[in-house]
């Protein structure tokens, strides 16, 4: 919901659209957001597949990183770090599409957040 008043902050706005891209170059999937509903709740309902683990924002299993567009966090993303969250990542389980989104999905995503001391 947006801080502005306008039309949609009911939560029953019109859809947003969702551009998926593949972290491992494998292609975009677009799928429709319907109004409230997480990106994770999007791409399951479109048959498309993106890693979750506990869909309550604590594992960091679904971390995408939003490329264009908002979301808000349903819910406190427990999983990101503010550094991961200023970077431009989300928890597609409970993040909510307030625009358009394109976002960079796939398990190699998660694996970004974590410090690799042999790279
Ligand atoms: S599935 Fe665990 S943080 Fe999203």
């Amino acid at each position: 919901m947006g801080p502005d008043g306008g039309p949609g902050d009911d939560g029953d706005g019109p859809p947003h659209r969702l551009e998926l891209e593949r972290a491992d170059g494998s292609g975009t999937t677009t799928v429709t957001a319907r109004a409230a509903e997480t990106v994770l709740e999007a791409a399951e309902r479109a048959d498309t597949h993106i890693p979750f683990g506990c869909r309550t924002g604590a594992c960091a299993t679904c971390t995408a990183e939003l490329l264009s567009g908002t979301v808000e966090h349903r819910r406190e993303p427990r999983a990101l770090k503010p550094r991961h969250r200023e970077a431009g990542y989300v928890l597609t389980c409970i993040a909510v599409p307030t625009a358009d989104c394109r976002l960079r999905v796939g398990s190699d995503v998660a694996g970004e957040l974590t410090e690799n001391p042999w790279r």
